[in-house]
C-alpha cells in the first residue's frame, strides 16, 4: 500500500497509507492532517495543498498540469 510522509513547518512528520487512488491533498485530509485546507475540495483554485516534492522524487511524477502552473 502506498505511503505518504507530510513533513510539515516545524519539522514534524506524519506518514499516511493510502489507498493509491487518492490525491496527496485527500489522503491528507482523510488522515485529518493539519495545515491541509482543501478550501477548495481539490479543483486546483486554492492552492491550500501546495507541497515542495524533493528532488530525487521529481523524475516519478508526470510534468506538472498547466491550470497547475498558472495556480501556483
Ligand atoms: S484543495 Fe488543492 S488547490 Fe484547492
Amino acid at each position: 500500500m502506498p505511503a505518504i510522509t507530510f513533513i510539515h513547518p516545524d519539522g514534524k512528520s506524519d506518514r499516511v497509507e493510502t489507498s493509491g487512488g487518492e490525491s496527496a491533498m485527500q489522503a491528507a485530509t482523510h488522515h485529518g492532517l493539519d495545515g491541509i485546507l482543501s478550501e477548495c475540495g481539490g479543483n486546483a483554485m486554492c492552492a491550500t495543498c501546495h507541497v515542495y516534492v524533493d528532488d530525487s522524487w521529481l523524475a516519478r511524477l508526470p510534468d506538472m498540469a498547466d491550470d497547475e502552473d498558472a495556480l501556483l
